[in-house]
């Protein structure tokens, strides 16, 4: 029986994260066929697709997409890997953003023909908030792609990281003859179709006349030149890999699997056992016995006939036991987690038992908030909070029937609470008009779909122009006073702290220089 120690210490705990297309998903996939996790390529898709598993929301089912990001796990030599994967196309959210919060490090994924991209640029963002370590895999090597040293100097200058090249492609597209793996000085053969066998590879020095033979003059002068000019620039610096300001590159082709096994055994020495993490009592032991987690996403109707909600948590100390007894520090309330589940591959299975660095979803009769600690009786600590992200879109919502007022409020409400939307007051208005923000569009359509069918309320609903919204640190006049230009307005929390929405920082210019009294905070994270 492995101890707590070693059960910790094997698991390694990370978010995916991409642009649309640029193969996170076939990626997943195969690093889950190397786990044994699935049979064969197109499971995770296909059961996405198809939304087999019957009782996920019907707006999910109408649209082959998975509206709240999903945990998988899988076991490869001797390593307890979960991955975190981050929803992207129109299901991105705030939930794209809390499921970072959960990781310890990240994969991040750039299509070698196109670059960083918007949603990448977006999530690295994240990620280097929390400093965690983040590897790049260029992929689709075996298409036409950009310059490889162009594409680490654009990862530099657009996300401000330093990269170190692990190994080195060799052409790409139909010329695409493999890597050069630059510690162990060996070229890994590319050949059309990896999987499952082993890929041929051949130990040699750079300078070795046979890189000419087997290569041809071209290509070798070509690997010489560039490896060279990697080698006059940076050098490898481990602890700059675990503080994420050194990104790993790796370059591949995940559809054709290859490249993938490096880079997973290369990921699984760099990355560490789940760190500890800070509580407002200060640093929680990883290896304690004692149980902790807390919450990082809550999904609800999962089932619609139970009306259930899952509230996903990250265990960030101990074992995890079904049956036993745990508290809730926020209500102050001892409570036993019901069908505590995990994700394996496309399926859910009921866990019996979870250790730091570990996902689980349990049943949350309405309880749990995002960002609440789950401790042992006794403990009564609480992790930091996760950040509230700055909604990009923004509507004006009313119920359509007046006389719905009260479930309209209900509704809105518990949604927000959930952390699916975030809503607002027009100050000095009622309740029964607020303004919605939310981080990506599709949210609105779950909201609207939401409100109709668990609270039988219709929703009138107003795009509005603003893309921003800061809080005020401070003002020198009444709220109402502040001279706004088109495209801002003024809004109140339910905290009745008071924002300022607006649109482009064009705006904030005019804001400012109409408004001297006026300070907006630099984030809207509280
Ligand atoms: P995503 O999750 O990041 O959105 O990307 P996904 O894995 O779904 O991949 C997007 C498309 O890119 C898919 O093609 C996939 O087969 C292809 N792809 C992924 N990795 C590679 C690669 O290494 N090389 C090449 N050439 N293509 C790759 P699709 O036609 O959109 O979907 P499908 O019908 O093939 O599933």
């Amino acid at each position: 029986m492995p101890t707590l120690e070693e059960e910790i210490s094997r698991r390694r705990t990370f978010a995916i994260i991409s642009h649309p297309d640029a193969g996170k998903t076939t990626l997943t996939e195969k690093f889950l066929l190397y786990g044994g996790a699935i049979a064969q390529a197109g499971e995770v898709k296909g059961k996405r697709a198809k939304a087999a598993t019957s009782d996920w929301m019907e707006i999910e089912k109408q649209r082959g997409i998975s509206v709240t990001s999903s945990v998988m796990q899988f076991q490869h030599n001797g390593f307890c890997i979960n991955i975190l994967d981050t929803p992207g196309h129109q299901d991105f959210s705030e939930d794209t953003y809390r499921t970072l919060m959960a990781a310890d490090s990240a994969v991040m994924v750039i299509d070698g023909a196109k670059g960083v991209e918007p949603q990448t640029r977006k999530l690295f963002k994240v990620c280097a908030l929390r400093h965690i370590p983040i590897f790049t895999f260029i992929n689709k090597m075996d298409r036409e792609t950009r310059d490889p040293l162009e594409l680490c100097e654009e990862v530099e200058r657009e996300l401000g990281i330093d990269t170190y090249a692990v190994n080195w492609p060799i052409g790409c597209g139909k010329e695409f003859a493999g890597v050069y793996d630059r510690e162990k000085q060996r070229i890994l053969f590319f050949s059309g179709e990896t999987r499952g066998k082993k890929v041929n590879s051949m130990e040699v020095a750079l300078e070795d006349p046979t890189l000419d033979e087997t290569l041809g003059t071209e290509k070798a002068a070509k690997l010489r030149d560039e490896v060279e000019l990697l080698g006059a620039g940076r050098d490898f610096d481990m602890q700059a890999v675990r503080n994420g300001t050194l990104s790993p590159v790796f370059f591949g082709s995940a559809l054709t699997t290859f490249g993938v096994e490096p880079f997973l055994e290369e990921f699984l020495r760099m990355t560490t056992a789940p760190l500890p993490r800070v509580s407002d009592q200060g640093e929680v032991d990883v290896f304690s016995p004692d149980f902790s987690a807390f919450v990082f996403k809550i999904q609800a109707n999962m089932n619609k006939a139970h009306r259930d909600r899952l509230a996903f948590m990250r265990i960030c100390s101990g074992k995890f036991e079904r049956d036993t007894e745990y508290y809730h520090v926020q209500s102050g309330k001892k409570l036993r987690l019901s069908q505590p589940q995990t994700m394996m591959a496309a399926e859910r299975e009921i866990v019996e038992e979870a250790y730091a660095g570990d996902i689980i979803g349990v049943f949350d009769p309405g309880l749990f908030a995002i960002g609440d600690t789950i401790t042992v009786p006794g403990k009564k600590f609480r992790y930091s909070g996760i950040p509230t992200f700055e909604p990009e879109h923004f509507m004006r919502v009313s119920p359509k029937d007046t006389m719905k007022r009260k479930q309209f409020i209900k509704g809105t409400e518990q949604i927000a609470q959930e952390g699916a939307i975030q809503i607002f007051k027009i100050p000095g208005a009622g309740l029964e008009e607020v303004i919605v923000g939310v981080v990506g569009t599709l949210q609105f359509d779950v909201f609207e779909y939401r409100m109709k069918n668990e609270y039988n309320v219709d929703l009138r609903m107003t795009s509005l122009p603003y893309d921003h919204l800061r809080l005020i640190e401070s003002m020198d006049c009444h709220p109402d006073e502040i001279v706004l230009c088109t495209g801002a307005a003024v809004l109140q929390d339910f905290r009745d702290r008071y924002l300022l929405a607006f649109d482009g920082e064009w705006s904030v210019g005019f804001l400012t220089k109409h408004n001297p009294g006026l300070v907006l905070a630099d984030t809207l994270s509280v």
